[in-house]
């Protein structure tokens, strides 16, 4: 069962500890909370897929504090990307590259690459450097449901898990949904989860196009294998309706319905409460969220594809 430890720096440097004795601890980050485990220890990061009841195929983000840590995750980082990390990083973004061999298969779920990523959170950037080592970490999350932006997320879903040490309190994550995961191991730039670091803003900082692998992978062997898995969706059927039966739901009183969309006779929608509507819905048992669907949705692309994912149940 978990400690929960207020972010003191002596608690920051307890949970550390407990990294390097190969335990994991839950940290906060600006999109979501993770469940961390030191990124070069095997037996370790084997727990990470114990306690979230997560494929072995599904590989995890390697977490760093400062760019003196890249050397002993990645091989070769390319111009492209170290532009990416200086107008990126600390922040949502996770960049794919040619892995080290001393980051073991059990991260990477056997591909030669490794998603790194700098957390813009003083708490996560506190923990990172006391830890000292790459922390590995996916959303702290049993495997299906939402990611984890809350405290009380973490404890419906971990409260009984034996093989956490600690959850270091952060509050509620200031972003809400999970960083935008760029690959930039092959020519063309590939976005392979969008995030609220968009392929435009990458673009313009490359000045090249960059690719969206689309809201679909029909393929058998999808570029990133999170893809294919059933993803951010609760219990309750997730549906996008139209504004004409989003108005007719709502003036019969039937249902509410959430909008990113600034009406009085929504209830507001966004990166940052996704996850929570999500999870109060199920507490609540309540059957079918609706959400419009409308322009203003559509531009916001990782919060587009969030609801999409859970919408499909894929
Ligand atoms: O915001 C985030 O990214 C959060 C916080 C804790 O940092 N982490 C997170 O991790 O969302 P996770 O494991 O839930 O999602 C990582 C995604 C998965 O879809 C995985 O397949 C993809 O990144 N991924 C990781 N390493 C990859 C690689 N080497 N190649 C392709 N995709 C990769
Ligand atoms: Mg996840």
């Amino acid at each position: 069962m978990p400690e929960i430890l207020r972010p003191t720096p002596e608690n920051i440097i307890i949970a550390s500890e407990a990294i390097q004795r190969g335990h994991l601890v839950i940290f906060p980050t600006e999109t979501v909370y993770g469940l961390g485990a030191d990124a070069t220890n095997v037996k370790a990061v084997k727990k990470i897929f114990t306690a979230k009841g997560r494929p072995s195929d599904n590989p995890l983000i390697a977490h760093i504090f400062d760019l003196s840590q890249l050397s002993s995750v990645v091989e070769d980082v390319s111009e492209d990307a170290k532009l990416l990390m200086s107008k990126f990083w600390p922040g949502p973004l996770t960049i794919v590259l040619k892995k080290k061999l001393s980051i073991p298969n059990e991260v990477s779920a056997g591909l030669d690459t490794v998603g790194v990523r700098m957390p813009n959170n003083t708490i996560a950037l506190d923990f990172l450097r006391a830890c000292g080592c790459p922390v590995a970490a996916p959303s702290a999350n049993i495997s299906t449901r939402p990611s984890s932006t809350r405290l009380e997320h973490l404890l419906v879903d971990f409260i009984n898990t034996e093989n956490i040490s600690y959850i270091i309190d952060g509050g509620d994550s200031e972003i809400g949904i999970e960083s935008t995961v760029v690959d930039m191991t092959t020519a063309e730039p590939a976005i392979l989860r969008p995030g609220v670091i968009t392929a435009e803003m990458i673009e313009k900082v490359l000045n090249k196009k960059v690719k969206f692998l689309g809201e679909k992978s029909d393929a058998k062997t999808p570029k990133s294998p999170g893809m294919k898995y059933r993803h951010y969706a609760p219990q309750a059927v997730v549906r996008l309706v139209s504004f004409a039966e989003a108005k007719s739901l709502v003036d019969k009183n039937k249902a509410m319905v959430y909008a990113v969309d600034d009406e009085s006779f929504f209830a507001s929608l966004s990166e940052q409460n996704l996850y929570d509507i999500f999870r109060q819905a199920d507490i609540g048992g309540q059957e079918v969220v609706y959400i419009l669907d409308s322009k203003a949705l559509r531009q916001r692309a990782g919060l587009y594809n969030r609801i999409l994912k859970a919408s499909e149940g894929v």
